[in-house]
């Protein structure tokens, strides 16, 4: 550790679980080898970083706005960078554009941020630069759960997706370095964690050492092995990369929580293909049906993109239809945003905004019905629950296996622990129960 005074570091995260693993990572490199500690008052930073998000448009044009702000409140030697999925696309056209931004970092530069904070006008976001055998000091922002990055990249071609021109192609991060990093956090009191990629049930398809074997399936087994561990979780897998070897893995390993995120994007086939998504409306729906029959209590969470160029009503009929049959637990909607260098962007589209709202609107309203009919459904059940955040009414919060959050009293501090719950009421977003 330096002998010099800390350098306070303010950090803003917009976006994916993906860029808040590399927030952590950057802050661990800052705190680590820089000397930085972390400040919330971006008037006392001494470097200002904002991680940005590019999936949709909205956030892209409020970064200026925002680097402005910030250039107001700043103090006045403070530095500031961009990194992230922006940095990637817009490159030196920020500092052209905002010349006090100090530096810009792409996506798939985490590790250079020690380099990068040194050398004003520092730009780096080639896309085929390759961290994966980087590795990152910890940085726990969660005491009981990690996340884990196992693959960086993306080597799809969804149409609609700036993602593979802001994090380039997909080279899957080495087992052993996984498996260690995962064992040095379970000895420093991790239970659980959640593993990273932007298609996780493809690990295994490149690494950088062409030596290199694994699947994702030999990938879970090896994790579950670590004996403290006691939870994994993993966000996203592909559904087209959904053999029955995955699933019987997922529904088998006790180790796996059975809360699974599969990104369904549109119900209509014909969408599916526009999108080059790779799968359709009777495989999407057959692989979920396959996991409720298999897994009694499991929680299915989606995306879906509303308004794509192409979608017809008929085809939005599909992913309503998809929508009723599958039940999702949770789903995250989008009104199709096009982006630049996609090839998307040049399909001409038959929907208007007033339609794409009302689409969004209609998948919104038929998933609150959904919940509102499932939620008492609970009552009576037992989750396993892990406890994490202690309320300042005394109350405690965890999250089942399934991935509901939970609220109990207990006189007893049960941080950290892993107890079975009896549901004895739901709310539209979380259950309470008992411990027994
Ligand atoms: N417009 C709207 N939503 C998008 N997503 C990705 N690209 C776009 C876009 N151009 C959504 C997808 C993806 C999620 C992370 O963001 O649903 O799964
Ligand atoms: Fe984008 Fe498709 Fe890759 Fe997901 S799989 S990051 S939606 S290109």
């Amino acid at each position: 550790m330096s002998s010099l005074p800390n350098k306070k570091l303010f950090i803003q995260t917009m976006g994916c679980a993906m860029n808040e693993k590399d927030s952590e990572n950057m802050i661990a490199e800052l705190c680590i080898k820089d000397n930085y500690i972390l400040t919330a008052t971006l008037e006392d930073a001494d470097l200002i970083i904002l991680n940005t998000c590019s999936v949709r448009e909205k956030p892209v044009s409020k970064l200026f706005s925002l680097l402005g702000e910030i250039n107001k409140q700043k103090k006045q030697k403070a530095k500031i960078g961009v990194c992230g999925c922006t940095a990637s696309h817009l490159s030196s056209e920020i500092i052209k554009r905002a010349p006090y931004v100090d530096f810009v970092l792409g996506a798939r530069h985490v590790s250079k941020i020690t380099q990068a904070i040194k050398t004003k006008g520092f730009v780096d976001v080639d896309i085929d630069y390759d961290e994966t055998a980087y590795q990152f000091g910890s940085f726990e922002t969660q005491t009981y759960k990690r996340k884990i990055n196992i693959s960086i990249g993306c080597d799809k071609s969804c149409t609609f997706c700036i993602v593979p021109n802001t994090r380039g192609s997909e080279i899957s991060i080495p087992k052993e370095l996984i498996l260690q990093e995962i064992s040095k956090a379970v000895d420093g009191g991790v239970l659980e964690v959640l593993l990273l990629g932007q298609n996780v049930n493809n690990y295994g398809k490149t690494f950088s050492n062409k030596n290199s074997k694994s699947s994702f399936v030999e990938l879970l087994r090896d994790i579950s092995k670590i004996k403290k561990l006691k939870r994994i979780r993993f966000a996203s897998p592909h559904p087209l990369h959904m053999d029955d070897e995955f699933i019987d893995e997922f529904v088998t390993n006790d180790k796996i929580c059975k809360n699974i995120h599969i990104p369904l994007q549109s119900g209509s086939s014909k969408v599916l293909k526009d999108m080059r998504r790779g799968y359709t409306k009777e495989w999407f729906m057959n692989r979920c049906q396959k996991i409720r029959e298999l897994s009694k209590d499991v929680r299915i969470s989606t995306d879906i993109i509303v308004g794509f160029p192409t979608e017809s009503q008929k085809d939005f009929d599909d992913t309503i239809d998809v929508i009723k049959k599958v039940k999702f637990d949770q789903i995250f909607n989008f009104k199709y945003s096009s982006r630049p260098n996609t090839q998307a962007e040049h399909f001409s589209s038959i929907v208007s905004k007033e339609q794409a709202s009302s689409r969004l609107e209609q998948v919104i309203e038929l998933h609150k019905t959904q919940i509102d009919e499932k939620m008492p459904s609970n009552i009576n059940k037992t989750y396993k629950v892990l406890f994490e955040q202690k309320k300042e009414n005394g109350n405690f919060i965890g999250f089942s296996d399934n991935g509901y959050q939970i609220e109990v009293q207990n006189e007893k501090d049960i941080l950290g622990e892993i107890l079975d719950v009896n549901i004895t009421n739901f709310h539209r977003t979380y259950l309470e129960g008992k411990i027994i």
